[in-house]
């Protein structure tokens, strides 16, 4: 059986295909939308665009418009000025279904046994989730997010985009005693990267789902190397999926993480305690390692299976 999954996203090149991959390997209940990567608006008809694209029949929420506490804060730079720059973008036809994803989350958790929350973007809707209704964090079977770091930072040389763009909601979930927690930060997503023989590989597949993929990555690994001087770029938010689908492919390790909201140099770090001593509750699995092999050919198997030319 699939597991039955809320997406809530910002997409995003790499929510993006995190959307494709959901759509496939699990039960999408609902995409719920967040201020991040870009505006609302555009999140919200990023989503609505890719649920078209991939035939996925679920309702789409639009939720936070802004972190929080602090001011919205985007990624232009990473994602272009739509969010999903590259592509020929269609035109979208659906519209969200309501502009309060906290209710669709509490509601669909509080009626629906073992969902799974999939978080790849702030967490701003899951923190006003779990400050308006307590009880959903021990209704569902686990919460896994693409979030923080076990290691170096993008934005920062300690942060990470989701965590620093609304450190004050990620406070609130990492604290919330969700009894199973997966985290991956980008220690991980890091190991996970694509390449140009990514590109060549989904245009090989040839289906208008991989074509557009090809698309978005042409941009994605253009704008990311401009800036890290790197060879692979890391596609975060599918291993967010990839934790629930294919845990065996990650190496966990049980942790205790807090997020830094106030540091002069470390907002929106992720203070994971790796002493292996010391009385701070392990709240969170932390993923460490990725197969990346294993995992890219999990990717190209689910782009083979939207319809080929
Ligand atoms: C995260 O930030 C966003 O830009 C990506 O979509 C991903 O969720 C990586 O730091
Ligand atoms: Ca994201």
């Amino acid at each position: 059986m699939k597991p039955k999954i809320i997406l809530d996203c910002d997409p995003g090149h790499d929510d993006a295909i995190a959307i494709m991959m959901a759509a496939r390997m699990t039960e999408v209940l609902g995409i719920t939308t967040v201020s991040g990567n870009a505006p609302l608006d555009l999140t919200t008809d990023n989503a609505l665009l890719l649920t078209e694209l991939v035939g996925l029949e679920v309702e789409v929420h639009a939720g936070a418009e802004k972190p929080l506490l602090l001011p919205p804060r985007h990624a232009e730079e990473a994602h272009g000025k739509t969010g999903l720059d590259g592509p020929r973008r269609p035109d979208v036809v659906r519209s969200a279904t309501s502009l309060d994803a906290v209710h669709f989350i509490i509601e669909t958790i509080r009626s629906i046994e073992n969902v799974w929350l999939v978080s790849i973007g702030p967490l701003t809707n899951i923190a006003l989730a779990v400050q308006q209704a307590p009880d959903i964090v021990k209704r569902v079977a686990g919460i896994s997010i693409m979030g923080g770091s076990a290691g170096p930072g993008n934005v920062t040389p300690t942060a990470e985009f989701n965590v620093w763009a609304d450190p004050h909601a990620a406070a609130i979930v990492f604290n919330a005693g969700f009894e199973k927690f997966m985290m991956a930060g980008l220690n991980v997503t890091h190991q996970f990267g694509i390449d140009e023989q990514t590109i060549s590989d989904l245009r090989d597949l040839g289906n208008p789902v991989a074509v557009f993929a090809a698309d978005l990555f042409e941009f994605y690994l253009s704008s990311y190397q401009k800036r890290t001087h790197g060879q692979r770029v890391p596609l975060h938010d599918p291993c967010a999926v990839l934790a629930i689908t294919h845990p065996e492919i990650f190496q966990f390790e049980f942790r205790n993480v807090c997020v830094e909201t106030e540091g002069t140099h470390t907002r929106g770090m992720t203070v994971i305690d790796e002493r292996g001593w010391g009385d701070r509750p392990v709240n969170c699995e932390v993923e460490y390692a990725i197969d990346r092999d294993r995992g890219m050919e999990i990717f190209l198997e689910t782009m083979r299976t939207y319809t080929a030319k």
